[in-house]
Order: C-alpha cells, then sequence, then structure tokens
C-alpha cells in the first residue's frame, strides 16, 4: 500500500494542466464553452478548485486565444498557455511542456468536466504512485456512454489496454459501458517523449491524448484506472449536461449549508450560488435564488420565492417573496412581500418595509417603518421616520437625479411627493397628498399642493 500522498509531496512533484481551448461548437454558443456559469461561477473555475484543494498550485492552463479571454477569469497564480490552432487534446497538453516539464507527474483535466472531487485527483496521483504506472486515468459507467472514449481492458479486467474514441469503435467496442472521463495522472518522465509519437487521428485529424494508453501498453507500461460515480465524472458538451452538472453542484451546495446548519425547506427549489455564505438556523422556504457575494446572518427567514444578489443580510432577518440586490439590510429588518431593495441600499436594524415597496440607493435608519406602496431613491432617511403609504421620492427630474433628506422622527403623510433636491427637517410632518417643493423646517407640519409649512408641532405632537 504506497501511503497517502503527502501535501508537499504533491506542492513540488506534481503540476497539473487543464484543457480548455476546444471550440465548445456543441454548445452553440458565442461564449467559450469553459466560461458558461455553473451555480455562479464559470465551469473552468471548478476542476481549478479541485486541483488546489487537492494540494496542486501549479495550474497551467490550455486556452485558445482567438476566443474571449480567460485571464479576467482565473486567479493571478493561474499561468495561461496558449493553443491555436486547437489541434486536438494531445496537443493541447503538449502546448505545455515548457512549463510542465521536470515535475515527476503532470495531472490533466479537461476544463469540462467540473463535478471532479480533490480527492479524486489525490486517488489518482496515489493510484499511479502505487503501479508506478506510465497513467492512472479516470473512469465511469455512465447510463449513456454515447460519445465518450471506451475503455478497452485486458481480459482479467485489471489493466487498461487502451481507449477508443467512439468514432473508431468497432460495433463490439461500442456496447462497452465503462468510459474514460478525461481526468489522468502521467509520469511526467514519460509523458512528452508519447506525446511527441501520438499520431493524427485518421478519421478527425487531431491528435488524441488517449492515445497515449495504447503506447503505454505498447511499450509495457502500466495503466491503471480509478472509478468514479457518473455523477462526478460528467463531461459537459451541450447546454443539456450543463443543466445536469448544475443539478448535481447545486444539490452539494445545499448539502453542505444544511450540513452547517442551515434549514433549506426544498432543495429541489432552492438555488444557492458557490460564492453565497449563511449562517446556522437560518430557513430557507422554497423558490428562492441566493446569488453573488451573499452573506446571510443567524436566524434568518429567507423566501419563499425571493432572489437575493450580493446582498449583506444581517441576524434574524425576514425576507418574503422579494428581490434585494446589492444592498444591505442589518439585524431584525424585515422585507416583503414583494419589496424591491437594490443599488446599494442600506436598511437599518429593526427597519420594516412592507409591501410593494422600493428603494434604491438609500439609507433607511433604525426603525423606520415603510409599510406600503412607496419608492424611495437616492435619500437619506433617519432613525423612527414613519413613510406613509404611496409617498415617492420624485428624484429624477428627466436628467439628473437628486437626493432627499429625512431627519429622524419624520413622518411622511400617505401619497407625499417628495419633489428632490429636499429637506425633511427632524420630527417634521406632511399632510396626506402634499407636494414638497420646499424644504420643511424640524417639527413642522407642511400640507398641501405645493406644500407649504402651515405650524410648528406640539412637544408630542410629531
Ligand atoms: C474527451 C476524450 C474522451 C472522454 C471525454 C470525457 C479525447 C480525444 N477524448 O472527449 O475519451 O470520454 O473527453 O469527457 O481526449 N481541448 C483543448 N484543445 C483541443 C481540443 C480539446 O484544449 O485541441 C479541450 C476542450 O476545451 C475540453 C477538453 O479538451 O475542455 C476535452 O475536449 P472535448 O472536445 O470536449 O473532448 P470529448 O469529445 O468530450
Ligand atoms: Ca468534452
Amino acid at each position: 500500500m504506497t501511503p497517502e500522498p503527502s501535501d508537499g509531496d504533491l506542492r513540488q512533484a506534481t503540476c497539473a494542466v487543464v484543457l480548455a481551448a476546444g471550440l465548445g461548437t456543441r454548445m452553440k454558443s458565442a461564449l467559450p464553452k469553459v466560461l458558461h456559469p455553473l451555480c455562479g461561477l464559470p465551469m473552468i473555475a471548478y476542476p481549478l478548485r479541485a486541483l488546489t484543494e487537492a494540494g496542486i498550485p501549479s495550474i497551467f492552463v490550455v486556452h485558445n486565444p482567438a476566443l474571449v479571454s480567460l485571464r479576467e477569469h482565473l486567479g493571478q497564480n493561474v499561468v495561461l498557455v496558449p493553443q491555436s490552432p486547437p489541434l486536438g487534446t494531445a496537443h493541447a497538453v503538449q502546448q505545455a511542456q515548457p512549463y510542465a516539464q521536470g515535475f515527476a507527474e503532470v495531472m490533466v483535466l479537461n476544463g469540462d468536466t467540473p463535478l471532479i472531487q480533490p480527492e479524486t485527483i489525490r486517488a489518482l496521483v496515489q493510484a499511479r504512485r502505487a503501479a508506478d504506472a506510465a497513467v492512472a486515468l479516470l473512469t465511469m459507467t455512465p447510463a449513456n456512454p454515447q460519445g465518450l472514449g471506451r475503455i478497452v481492458r485486458s481480459e482479467d479486467g485489471a489493466r487498461v489496454r487502451a481507449i477508443v474514441e467512439e468514432v473508431d469503435c468497432t460495433p463490439e467496442q461500442r456496447r462497452i459501458r465503462e468510459v474514460n472521463a478525461g481526468a489522468y495522472c502521467f509520469d511526467g518522465t514519460w509523458v512528452w517523449s508519447a506525446l511527441a509519437r501520438v499520431q493524427p487521428n485518421p478519421r478527425k485529424g487531431e491528435y488524441f491524448l488517449t492515445d497515449l494508453v495504447a503506447l503505454a501498453n505498447a511499450e509495457g507500461r502500466a495503466v491503471v484506472a480509478v472509478t468514479v460515480p457518473e455523477e462526478e465524472g460528467l463531461g459537459i458538451n451541450t447546454r443539456a449536461e450543463l443543466a445536469r452538472a448544475e443539478a448535481v453542484l447545486r444539490q452539494r451546495i445545499n448539502t453542505q449549508h444544511m450540513l452547517n446548519g442551515v434549514t433549506i425547506v426544498d432543495p429541489a427549489t432552492t438555488y444557492i450560488e458557490a460564492t453565497v455564505q449563511i449562517a446556522q438556523d437560518t430557513v430557507i422556504f422554497p423558490n428562492t435564488f441566493l446569488r453573488g457575494n451573499t452573506v446571510i446572518g443567524e436566524g434568518c427567514e429567507i423566501g419563499p420565492n425571493s432572489m437575493l444578489v450580493d446582498a449583506q443580510i444581517g441576524r434574524r432577518v425576514r425576507i418574503t417573496y422579494s428581490v434585494i440586490e446589492h444592498s444591505r439590510l442589518d439585524d431584525d429588518a424585515d422585507a416583503g412581500p414583494f419589496a424591491h431593495i437594490r443599488g446599494g441600499a442600506h436598511i437599518g436594524p429593526r427597519v420594516h418595509i412592507g409591501n410593494f415597496a422600493e428603494v434604491k440607493n438609500s439609507v433607511l435608519g433604525a426603525e423606520t417603518k415603510m409599510g406600503h406602496f412607496s419608492y424611495v431613491g437616492d435619500a437619506t432617511i433617519g432613525a423612527g421616520v414613519n413613510i406613509g403609504a404611496g409617498t415617492i421620492t420624485c428624484n429624477y427630474d428627466g436628467e439628473r437625479k437628486h437626493p432627499t433628506h429625512i431627519g429622524d422622527g419624520a413622518f411622511i403623510g400617505s401619497d407625499t411627493m417628495l419633489v428632490a433636491p429636499v429637506r425633511i427637517g427632524e420630527g417634521a410632518k406632511t399632510g396626506a397628498g402634499a407636494v414638497v417643493t420646499k424644504d420643511v423646517p424640524p417639527h413642522t407640519l407642511a400640507v398641501g399642493v405645493p406644500a407649504r409649512p402651515i405650524r410648528r408641532l406640539r412637544p408630542n405632537e410629531d
């Protein structure tokens, strides 16, 4: 039994080449295949993350410089290697030779195989070392092996003799259900000379990486396989496979949150992106989308039917049937049903935002209430303010946006129009239907169209 490779071992001995230069024609997309998003991250992020978590920091990504650049989607520590034109998977690995030569072993992962786990990468390394094999490769037995490279084994099944691409299969080989999952660990002293001997495939004209398996056998070198369930080896060539992979990832993400103490009432209709953080004892109700850099504190109730994008949510916050985008809600705030909070809004602690409310780029101070049918945009609102039903900040004059300021404890009567720029003083009040075009001094009642101050409020009246 070879011991599990230690972190130090992998770090120095093993590098990885990730193949991402293919055209991805079967996606029928202007976007390169490996940039299609899966649970909020581009597909290519997943194999890179699995390699990093497996303890392999030296990663070379083979890309096609003629396509949209991968650089902005990858960390700075990833080396991009150009392959142009893409002449097949063997040719792709060869492009990385100047970088990857000298490592004792070379992992190769298809960039379109996002479900592979770090433990599996380590198992491939271990299997190769244990047998001193030229290649350890990943296989699976999917329900439908169509389009994939078939694994031809020795009589006793112990050795892998060849990988035969479907185009080259005999009818008998086509019936083999075990296939190549597109992840390999190669002997680093052997792989470069072997790649130089690969001949173009007579039918497709491409250099197939999979031909290295027959080459190793011909040279008397061992080839071993590690087998995973279909849902880890799934490769993405079409958008139907993209959706299948997303379903698997979604389930993994949801399960992880549940194990961390989050209640998910209906995981099948809960869509949480890989980047989201949720603290314990929060409950997520059905049909809820949590996206981007959303962070949710303890004891919240989110959903049903809500979408949060880049939202910062405090503790014990309740959000129902609402959309929160690029905004923050502090402890014990609540929103909805049917609220839309967006554009950098900051909702203070214990604020109540009720039905059909929209808040954009505004600050609402602690315990302010905005219960019904209102729009607040570009406003700074103090603590303990009451925003009456139907209130609107008229912040846009057709050309420019203007700010509204409302002081602590103000009372904005139902259907008030606040024509910005405008200031409502601390403790001031507006009458129902007021159209406020001029600043209202503190502790003053203003009414009418256009609104005019009619009297100072008595203490305790505001
Ligand atoms: C490949 C394997 C097949 C395996 C399947 C698993 C080969 C010849 N076949 O088939 O045995 O069952 O993966 O999913 O390897 N790429 C490049 N440059 C190229 C061509 C491809 O970087 O010139 C990249 C692609 O972007 C992709 C990966 O290599 O990420 C695999 O290429 P793809 O064309 O998808 O191969 P499959 O037909 O899926
Ligand atoms: Ca593929």
